[in-house]
């Protein structure tokens, strides 16, 4: 029989993301759609990691379910790693204003682009106790001229060389075997087929 395992987003695109990941773990995936309504979280973490584990406990404790929850951004080293875990509300919402930023501090720095990496930490948490984490990162660089029109947030000057193409011109799946979220879910995926038991309640 399978468990199930609470993903803690509302996030539709992000589910069917992390669905696709975990496909064949045995686990049935809930979302917080499933669950009765609960107040977000403050995510004031200094780290992705302590936002990750922040959120997991709470839906964990909130819902009774085992739950994963995942904490991600973009630091561009050039910038001492900024925006970080402040890269959703970095600069306002906007992320042409978000770019147009970014090349403004490379003005001011003296720079025209820079190495950056995405980081996703994601922790699994059973009422107050975290289970399992995994980190997984991306590297690549920073260019001026946005690109592609798939993805979201910054992919589209997220450039990664080996495919010479940024994220935002992948398509989900070739995004998914590269990316920070994608490696974070499968070393998930793998720990979940090789330990059944963590899902059990
Ligand atoms: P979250 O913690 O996964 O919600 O991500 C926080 C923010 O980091 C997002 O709102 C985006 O600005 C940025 N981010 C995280 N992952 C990605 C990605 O895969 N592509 C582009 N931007 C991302």
């Amino acid at each position: 029989m399978n468990h199930e395992l609470l993903i803690a987003t509302t996030n539709p695109g992000k589910l069917k993301e992390i669905a696709g990941i975990l496909a064949g773990a045995p686990v049935t995936l809930l979302t917080l759609n499933d669950c009765p309504p609960v107040a977000k979280p403050e995510e004031n973490g200094a780290t992705f990691a302590d936002n990750a584990r922040l959120k997991a406990r709470y839906y964990a404790e909130a819902t009774g379910f085992i739950s994963v929850a995942d904490d991600s951004g973009l630091e561009i080293a050039a910038l001492d790693n900024a925006p970080g875990v402040h890269s959703a509300r970095w600069r306002g919402f906007d992320y042409p204003m978000k770019f147009r930023k970014i090349q403004e501090l490379f003005r001011e720095r003296g720079v025209t682009g820079s190495a950056a990496r995405f980081v996703c930490h994601i922790a699994v948490a059973r009422l107050n106790s975290i289970v399992f984490e995994a980190e997984g990162t991306i590297e690549g660089e920073i260019v001026a001229e946005p690109r592609g029109t798939n993805g979201f947030g910054y992919d589209p000057i997220f450039l990664y060389p080996p495919f010479g193409r940024t994220l935002a011109e992948l398509d989900h799946a070739e995004k998914s075997t590269v990316s920070h979220r994608g490696k974070a879910f499968a070393a998930l995926r793998t720990y979940l087929l090789t330990n059944p038991a963590l899902a059990e309640r």
